[in-house]
C-alpha cells in the first residue's frame, strides 16, 4: 500500500503531523511519524514560553529535538509560533506599550535567526482574530493596531527564505465574521506591500459530518489574494470519516492548497483526546478516516 504522504506527494503536496519532544521516546509513534509524514510541527517546544523563557535568553533544546529527529528523516518543518496571545513568556505578562513591542521584535530576531534558512514556513501569528471579525483584544494587540505587520515586516527581515504564515481556527466557513475578518486583514497587507505568503487554517472540526458552509471557497477565495493556504492542525470529532474526506477534497481542488497537518497522530497525542480525533488510534493502527483520507488525496 500507499501511505499519506507519497500520496500526498504526488500532486505536491505535503502531509504532516505535530509532535512533542515527549513523543521523542514513543517508538509507536516514531514508527507512524517516519512512515507516514513528510512535514513536522512542535505541538508546544517552538511557543514564545518555550523558546525565551526569560529577557534575551533563548532555549531552543527541545525544539531542536524534535526539529533534528524530523529533518534527519527528511521532513520538512513549520515553526509554530512567534507572537500569540497564549504561552507567552511570563516576563511579557509585565510589559506594555512600547517595550512589549520591542520584546515581541527581540523574540522574533533571536528565535528565527536560530532558525534561519532551516525551516519550511513560520506561524508568525497565531490567532489575532475575535470570533466576530475584528481583532482578539490581547496585551499585543494593546501596543497597537500594527503590532501584525510589524511582526511580519520583523520576520521577513530576519529570515527571506522561509514562509510567512498567518494562522488561526473558525476561519474554514466562508461566510463567518472571523473568516471575512482575518480575509480582509490578508487583502489590505497584500495591497499594501506587508510581507505574507500564507495562510493557516488550523482545521478543529466540531461535530456533524459535513464541512463548514463553503470550505473550498474560503481556501479559494484566500489563495487568489496570492497566498498559499494549508491545513494546520487538523483535528475532527470522532473521526468523521466524510469530513476528513470533505476536508482533504478541498485541499486537492485548490492548486495553493500545499498540504494537510493533523495535530498529533493517535489519539492518545491529542489536545482532544477525549474527541478521538486523528487517524491513528491508541493502538497505533490506522481508523477508517485514514483510509477516507488516503484515498482522497
Ligand atoms: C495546544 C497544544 O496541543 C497543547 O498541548 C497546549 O496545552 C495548548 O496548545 N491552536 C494552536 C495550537 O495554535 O498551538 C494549540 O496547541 C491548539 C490550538
Amino acid at each position: 500500500g500507499t501511505t499519506l504522504k507519497a500520496a500526498a506527494e504526488r500532486s505536491g503536496r505535503y502531509f504532516g503531523a505535530a509532535m512533542g519532544s515527549d513523543r521523542l521516546s514513543d517508538s509507536g509513534f516514531l514508527n507512524i511519524a517516519s512512515r507516514e509524514f513528510d512535514m513536522m510541527t512542535a505541538v508546544n517546544e517552538m511557543k514564545p514560553d518555550a523558546t525565551e523563557p526569560n529577557p534575551g535568553q533563548f532555549d531552543f533544546s527541545r525544539g531542536d529535538a524534535i526539529y533534528n529527529w524530523a529533518t534527519q528523516r527528511g521532513m520538512r518543518f513549520r515553526g509554530h509560533t512567534l507572537a500569540w496571545h497564549a504561552q507567552q513568556p511570563r516576563f511579557w505578562g509585565s510589559l506594555s506599550g512600547s517595550a512589549l513591542r520591542q520584546a515581541m521584535i527581540s523574540h522574533i530576531n533571536g528565535v528565527m535567526a536560530h532558525y534561519k534558512g532551516k525551516l519550511y514556513a513560520w506561524d508568525v501569528v497565531n490567532e489575532a482574530y475575535a470570533e466576530n471579525g475584528t481583532r482578539r483584544s490581547s496585551n499585543l494587540q494593546s501596543t497597537g493596531n500594527d503590532w501584525i505587520e510589524v511582526a511580519f515586516r520583523t520576520a521577513r527581515a530576519a529570515d527571506p527564505s522561509v514562509k510567512l504564515c498567518y494562522n488561526d481556527y473558525n476561519i474554514e466557513n466562508w461566510t463567518y465574521a472571523k473568516t471575512q475578518g482575518v480575509y480582509n486583514m490578508i487583502k489590505d497587507f497584500k495591497a499594501r506591500g506587508v510581507p505574507i505568503d500564507c495562510v493557516g487554517l488550523q482545521t478543529h472540526f466540531t461535530g456533524g459530518s459535513s464541512l463548514p458552509g463553503n470550505f473550498q471557497t474560503t481556501l479559494s477565495s484566500f489563495a487568489a489574494l496570492g497566498v498559499d493556504v494549508a491545513l494546520t492542525e487538523a483535528d475532527v470529532t470522532n473521526a468523521s470519516t466524510s469530513q476528513y474526506q470533505g476536508l482533504t477534497q478541498a485541499c486537492m481542488n485548490v492548486p495553493r492548497c500545499v498540504g494537510i497537518t493533523t495535530w498529533g497522530i493517535r489519539d492518545s497525542d491529542s489536545w482532544r483526546g477525549s474527541e478521538n480525533p486523528l487517524l491513528f488510534d491508541r493502538s497505533s493502527n490506522p481508523k477508517p478516516a485514514y483510509t477516507a483520507v488516503l484515498n482522497a488525496l
